[in-house]
């Protein structure tokens, strides 16, 4: 690299820093912050369903130590056979937002990446035409959207739209996608009048064939 390369590279970070914050917090401090909702993420009775928000993802620093941690508690206390089946309820308990682009491919890529690390350091495959590889991808792309946490919307002005994946009582395997809008969540006292899709219970592992709604 040129200096010249060094300096635009220099000048561009220092222009998103004012415009957009851009300061990424260190491994370090990331895990000091975990430990304080370690109750939650990692210890309590149902720890995998435990919902986190990351409002301003930037590279997913914070997405990957939460799967990271909630993974290991995975291992340290389930039998290997339902790991699989855990891992994605796991994932599927992570959401983001992030504004620039390239910041959101790289903590979509970045999450989907400690899972695929996961599951292929223990001889599982988890390759993009597995079904395991496939419902993860297809559950990272729907909880990590492209947006503005503070409007509520997408690029496209947009509401940005979340779902909750819902363990089914009496199958373990089972899911049910409800969609719900960013903005719902902040007055949930007030009627929601969004016309949501609606779609059938599923097995977690097939989540991305249910891509279409049944209506
Ligand atoms: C300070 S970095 C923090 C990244 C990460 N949370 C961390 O602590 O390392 C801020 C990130 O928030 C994003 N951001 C800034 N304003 C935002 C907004 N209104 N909505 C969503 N993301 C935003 C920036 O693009 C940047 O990637």
């Amino acid at each position: 690299m040129t200096a010249s390369d060094a300096e635009r590279l220099f000048l561009k970070s220092r222009q998103r820093v004012k415009s957009y914050g851009e300061v990424f917090t260190p491994r370090p401090m990331v895990d000091q912050m975990l430990d304080l909702v370690s109750d939650d993420l990692e210890m309590g009775e149902e720890f995998v369903d435990k919902t986190f928000l990351e409002p301003a993802a930037g590279d997913g620093n914070f997405l990957v130590a939460i799967l990271q941690r909630k993974l290991a508690a995975i291992e340290e206390r389930f039998d290997p056979s339902i790991w699989s089946r855990e891992s994605l309820f796991a994932i599927a308990s992570v959401y983001a937002i992030e504004l620039l682009e390239d910041n959101h491919r790289d903590a979509h890529d970045a999450l989907l990446g400690e899972f695929v690390k996961f599951h292929e350091s223990h001889g599982t495959r988890c390759g993009p035409r597995t079904d395991l590889f496939r419902a993860a991808a297809f559950i990272v792309r729907t909880n990590v959207v492209r947006g503005n946490t503070l409007t509520g919307r997408t690029p496209g002005g947009q509401e940005i739209e979340f779902s909750w994946w819902i363990r089914q009582p009496g199958d373990p395997e089972m899911t049910k996608r409800e969609p719900f809008t960013l903005n719902s969540l902040r007055d949930p006292g007030a009627f929601d009048f969004t016309v949501y899709v609606s779609y059938e219970p599923c097995p977690i592992h097939h989540v991305h064939k249910k891509a279409n709604a049944d209506v």
